[in-house]
């Protein structure tokens, strides 16, 4: 098991470098399964969920090669149907190749995911939408298949917002008959990303940032090669960095069209911001936090998967903050795992009510999921003397080489524990 070893206290000075967004290069690569022709992904971070979406892809038959920081991927003519149970099981994101192979093969069959560390996460809009195109949808044994030859182009209207089934069914209806409308879309950047990325292979998709999407069907998709937006939940992680430390971050991939409800917040909380372009931001700690409400909503409300990370903020500030977790049922694990740090924080069904004690101090966390994860390192960058954040295989789903990252701006952090993965 490895842990991270922090210790805290020293305020964080200089450059630091945002990788690719992971929720974007996700689905992406789900969506290269569409083409006949190779894709490439640019700017593609080296994290776990993306080796895992590597290993669905090529347990279809896909050929996926990195070149660098890109991704290349080739489809055969020929791809299996099954997305394996495993794999689902390790990242719920892999249930978006339903879509792609669907419309490609004319069925799939793919795991059921189960429930998650955050939540319950179903999927019954992914499966309506589909429903909607033309394809007849069950389940049995713990799978669900999906068949039909030809989708056709539908109205949908989602009953909320959701990121995923948005994706899937975009990807669905870019193949299918005619035309497709859904309306209530999920309006994140990343879904302008699946948006542009579709439409450089030929698919005809408009309105992607809105939330109402128009797919013109098309007969069929060629390559593209694609460079993805940096991530804006690792650029806001950083962002606290700064705020937490008393630092001075200047953070190159921070983009301030997509972090306004992030950004907001912190002026709030007093945390001094200058966007320096449309892609850097330089964020500096007063040294004195104020409380500060909020609730977490879709895009473009408050993340919530930078929610846990404000928590932790909100562990430090000077009187009583609120925090309401909307989007997920059970998105507070962070906050058992702070309390051992000194945090003052009661918890009334989804709200965080965090009195603010000024420091925390050093422990030893384990961490129960991927935002968390990024909470309690930020804790441990805050704290007075060493934490040891343990089950760090959790963070490295979705922050790229994060301890070598703070290193360099000169965070006291370490990696223990590598020598037993070697085994
Ligand atoms: N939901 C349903 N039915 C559905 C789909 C969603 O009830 O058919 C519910 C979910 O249970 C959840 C809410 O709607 O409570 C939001 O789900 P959504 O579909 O919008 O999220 P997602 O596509 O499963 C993506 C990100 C999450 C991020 C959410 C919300 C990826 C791979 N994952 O998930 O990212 O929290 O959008 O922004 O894109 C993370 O990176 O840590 C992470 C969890």
């Amino acid at each position: 098991m490895e842990r991270l070893v922090i210790r805290g206290g020293v305020p964080l000075k200089g450059r630091i470098h945002v990788s690719g967004a992971k929720n974007a290069v996700l689905k992406l690569m789900c969506a290269s399964l569409l083409s006949h022709e190779p894709c490439c992904i640019r700017n593609v971070p080296r994290i776990k969920d993306v080796a895992t979406m590597c290993d669905v892809l090529r347990s279809l038959g896909a050929r996926v090669d990195w070149r660098g920081s890109s991704l290349w991927i080739e489809v055969p003519d020929k791809l299996d149907y099954t997305a394996p149970h495993e794999l689902i099981k390790s990242m719920r994101a892999s249930i978006q190749v339903m879509g792609p192979l669907l419309v490609r093969l004319g069925k799939v069959r793919v795991s059921l995911p189960g429930g998650c560390a955050i939540g319950d996460r179903p999927i019954d809009m992914h499966l309506r939408g589909l429903r909607a195109l033309g394809a007849r949808v069950w389940e049995d044994q713990g799978y669900i298949y999906a068949q039909g030859e030809r989708l056709r182009g539908a109205e949908i209207h989602l009953d909320y917002p959701s990121v995923g089934a948005t994706e899937n069914l975009m990807m669905a209806a870019a193949l299918a008959k005619g035309k497709t409308t859904i309306q209530n879309a999920a309006m994140e950047p990343e879904i302008i990303e699946s948006q542009e990325f579709l439409n450089k292979m030929g698919a005809r998709i408009r309105g992607a940032g809105t939330n109402k999407i128009e797919i013109e069907g098309v007969e069929e998709l060629g390559g593209a090669d694609y460079q993805v937006i940096p991530d804006r939940v690792e650029a806001g992680s950083y962002m606290l960095a700064a705020a937490m430390t008393g630092g001075d971050l200047t953070i190159e991939g921070a983009v301030a069209d997509h972090l306004g409800a992030v950004i907001h917040k912190l002026l709030e909380a007093g945390v001094e911001l200058e966007c320096l372009d449309r892609e850097t931001i330089r964020v500096r700690g007063t040294g004195l936090i104020r409380p500060f409400h909020l609730r977490t909503r879709p895009y473009p409300g408050f993340p919530t998967d930078l929610q846990p990370q404000f928590v932790a903020l909100a562990t430090i500030a000077r009187g009583i903050s609120i925090i309401t977790e909307e989007i997920y049922n059970n998105r507070l694990k962070h906050v058992a795992e702070l309390r051992r740090m000194g945090a003052d924080i009661v918890v009334e069904g989804q709200t965080a009510i965090i009195r603010g004690v000024g420091r925390l101090s050093g422990a030893v966390v384990s961490v129960p999921d991927l935002r968390a994860g990024a909470a309690l390192v930020l804790a441990g960058l805050a704290a007075d003397g060493e934490t040891v954040v343990e089950d760090v295989g959790h963070i490295d789903r979705g922050y790229e080489g994060i301890e070598g990252k703070l290193a360099a701006v000169g965070a006291q952090i370490r990696r223990e524990g590598i020598e037993e993965r070697a085994c």
